[in-house]
Order: structure tokens, then C-alpha cells, then sequence
């Protein structure tokens, strides 16, 4: 059984076609770097798949079950690619933390939650920050937190999405860490990266996205070197404008 597949999946966002025709299936225990310019629909083919924007057409069966309430989302982690804009109710780094605890039925945390959460915390090297609000803190601790959320429910599935955009070089090397004892425990990781630079060593299989279609699927490409580009970054980097930014819901929830 595989952890994803995706057949011939195509996503309409605002009357434009942004997802054309992606089929991936991926393989439990399997790393897959998906990599492409901005607005290639990266995100929306995750979003896509985790069924937080509806297909066009197309079939996605996560862990064996078509999309919706058979999957078993609490074996779903989902990293976003930013934080939801900070607003309302201040939110402690552990509050964010446990609700990954949550799902479906289970609407009451479970005891150990606390010890869990600065587990998770401390893979991430920001333990230190389990009682502060995350509205105090920086991008890159705001990062961490929410991957830290993903975490904490040792999910069988995990989908990050550009993980390390704003985080700083030691940091990313201990999430790259975490990474690989997750990736040791049989964890399947999708990860959106701009660059594979210290994730190299980790990813089995690259998927480089260009206007919504799949354009490789194989070995990764060479990381960047000092002064070169990786084939994927000479696509127009910046040719499209910012995607309207995630309701808080897509945040904190992924559960449909
Ligand atoms: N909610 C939306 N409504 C309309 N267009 C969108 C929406 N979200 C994303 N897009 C557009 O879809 C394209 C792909 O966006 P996205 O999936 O965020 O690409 P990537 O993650 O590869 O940078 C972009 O042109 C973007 O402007
Ligand atoms: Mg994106």
C-alpha cells in the first residue's frame, strides 16, 4: 500500500488551472524532495492532496483511503508553508504543540501532553520555548513550533512545506536530524524545499513541478553549488505573484 496516490489530479484555483494532470505515487518509508519555480503549485498539489483545496478531477487515497473521513489524519502531519497571520487569542508554543494531539474523536489531549510536546520541542532544539507565546516570536521559532506540532504525532505521513525558508543554517542542520530519525522509523516524508542544499543526503526521489505538471520525477538533481543554479531554480523565480495567504484553519487543522 502506498502512502500516496495520486492519479491524474488537476486543481482550478480562481478559473485558472494550476494543478494539470499529477500523478504520484509514493511508497511508504520513501523521502521526496518536490521541487519547482514559485507558482509552479507546489503548495496547491499538496494542499491538493491533503484535501485542504478540492480536486478538479483526479483521485488521491492517502494511507489506502480515498480522501476524506476514512483517512486516518491522525497519522497525517502537515507543516504549512507559513504561519497564519497572528492575530486573536495569544497562543503558547505549547498550546500550538498539543493540539497535533488532536484529531476526530479525540478532543481532549492526552495526559502525557506536556512531556510530548517539549519532546517534540526539543527535537528541534527549542524546548526552552514551550511556554512562550508564539505571537512573541520569530519566523524561524514560529517555523520550529509548528513543526514541532507535526511531530508530535509520530505520523506515518509527513508533508512539509518549504520547512526551512527563514531559518538559519544550524538550525536547519537539526531539523535535517530530526529528519533522518524520522526517516530511520519508516516515516514517509513529501517535503516542498527551494533548495535541497542540506537535505541532499536525505531525499530518495526529487518531483520538479513547472506550471502545474510534473516535468522530472527520478534521482535528485546536484544540490546547488556555491556559485551554480540547480536546473529547477532557472525557471522564473519569481514570476508569479504571492498565493492570498491561509485562513487559520489550514494551520491549525488539517483534518477536512
Ligand atoms: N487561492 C488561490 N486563488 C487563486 N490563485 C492561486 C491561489 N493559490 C495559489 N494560486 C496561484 O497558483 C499558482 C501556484 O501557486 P502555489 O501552489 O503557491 O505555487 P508554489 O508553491 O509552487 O510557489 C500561482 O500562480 C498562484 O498565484
Ligand atoms: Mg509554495
Amino acid at each position: 500500500m502506498n502512502a500516496i496516490d495520486a492519479t491524474d489530479v488537476h486543481v482550478t484555483l480562481g478559473g485558472q488551472p494550476i494543478v494539470r494532470g499529477v500523478d504520484l505515487a509514493v511508497p511508504p518509508g520513501q523521502v521526496v524532495a518536490l521541487l519547482g519555480a514559485n507558482g509552479s503549485g507546489k503548495s496547491t498539489l499538496v494542499r491538493a492532496l491533503l484535501g485542504v483545496v478540492p480536486l478538479a478531477s483526479g483521485d488521491v487515497r492517502l494511507l489506502g483511503e480515498p480522501l476524506g473521513r476514512g483517512v486516518p489524519w491522525q497519522r497525517v502531519g502537515y507543516v504549512p508553508q507559513r504561519m497564519a497571520a497572528a492575530g486573536g487569542v495569544p497562543t503558547t508554543a505549547l498550546e500550538v504543540v498539543v493540539s497535533g494531539l488532536l484529531h476526530g474523536r479525540r478532543l481532549r489531549p492526552p495526559r502525557d501532553r506536556r512531556a510530548r510536546a517539549t519532546a517534540a520541542l526539543a527535537a528541534l532544539g527549542v524546548e526552552d520555548l514551550v511556554d512562550r507565546r508564539v505571537q512573541e516570536m520569530s519566523g524561524g521559532q514560529q517555523q520550529r513550533v509548528l513543526i514541532a506540532r507535526a511531530l508530535v504525532r509520530e505520523p506515518a505521513l509527513l508533508v512539509l512545506d518549504e520547512p526551512t525558508t527563514g531559518i538559519d543554517l544550524p538550525t536547519q542542520d537539526t531539523f535535517v536530524t530530526a529528519l533522518s530519525r524520522l526517516r530511520d522509523a519508516g516515516t514517509t516524508v513529501v517535503v516542498i524545499l527551494h533548495e535541497i542544499g542540506p537535505f541532499a543526503p536525505l531525499i530518495d526521489r526529487a518531483v520538479v513541478l513547472r506550471h502545474g505538471r510534473v516535468v522530472h520525477d527520478g534521482p535528485p538533481p546536484p544540490a546547488r553549488g556555491e556559485h551554480g543554479h540547480a536546473e529547477h531554480d532557472h525557471l522564473h523565480p519569481h514570476a508569479d505573484p504571492e498565493p492570498p495567504a491561509d485562513g487559520p484553519d489550514l494551520t491549525l487543522e488539517v483534518t477536512p
